[in-house]
């Protein structure tokens, strides 16, 4: 089977981990325990075709250190998450964004989803559908609003990041 890989960058506290923690274990991680870096090495199907998929879930904490420069050159997919309860972590998708775009250079086409987290905590909500939306068609890019508690749209970012993955 071909194989794949993604990172997931955001600022510390979004939900990445249960992020990817919901699509790949479906399970939900109640418990915040800051990351330094996991590996996960799934084998996932979708369009009926079989693939690995080797997702890095990195540390928000150390977001704007040099420390992403390393996980941006190698990974060949990016997940991009903010909070939906949090304003100030979607300006830190727009600075990994420029990071990206810096540090590989003239390529086209990087396979980049953006993804919202804790929709369900709808009356905490900080990042309006508009604003983001109107974002994502500036950035030029995917965007899905999810929630990892309840398992909202999760697998339908990583599919079409995978997707998009595929088709380069
Ligand atoms: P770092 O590893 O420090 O960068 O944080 P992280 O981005 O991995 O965040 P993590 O996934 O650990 O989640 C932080 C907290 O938010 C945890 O207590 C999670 O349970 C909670 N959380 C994550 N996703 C959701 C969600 O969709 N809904 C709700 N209600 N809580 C969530
Ligand atoms: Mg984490």
């Amino acid at each position: 089977v071909q194989k794949y890989s993604a990172v997931v960058l955001g600022a510390g506290g979004v939900g990445k981990s249960a992020l990817v923690m919901r699509y790949g274990k479906n399970m939900f991680l109640e418990q915040y325990d800051p990351t330094i870096e996991e590996e996960y090495d799934l084998t996932v199907e979708y369009e009926g075709k079989r693939s690995r998929l080797e997702i890095t879930d990195t540390a928000g904490v150390e977001q704007f250190t040099g420390i992403n420069e390393s996980y941006i050159q190698k990974g060949m997919g990016f997940v991009l998450v903010f909070s939906l309860i949090q304003q100030a972590s979607l300006k830190d998708v727009d600075h990994i964004l420029q990071q990206i775009y810096r540090i590989r250079g003239g390529e086209e086409d990087i396979p980049i989803v953006v993804v919202g987290t804790k929709m369900d905590l709808t009356g905490e909500r900080e990042v309006s559908s508009q604003q983001i939306q109107e974002l994502a068609v500036q950035w030029g890019l995917p965007f899905y609003e999810t929630s990892a508690k309840k398992g909202w749209h999760v697998n339908e970012a990583f599919n079409h990041l995978l997707g998009r993955m595929r088709r380069r």
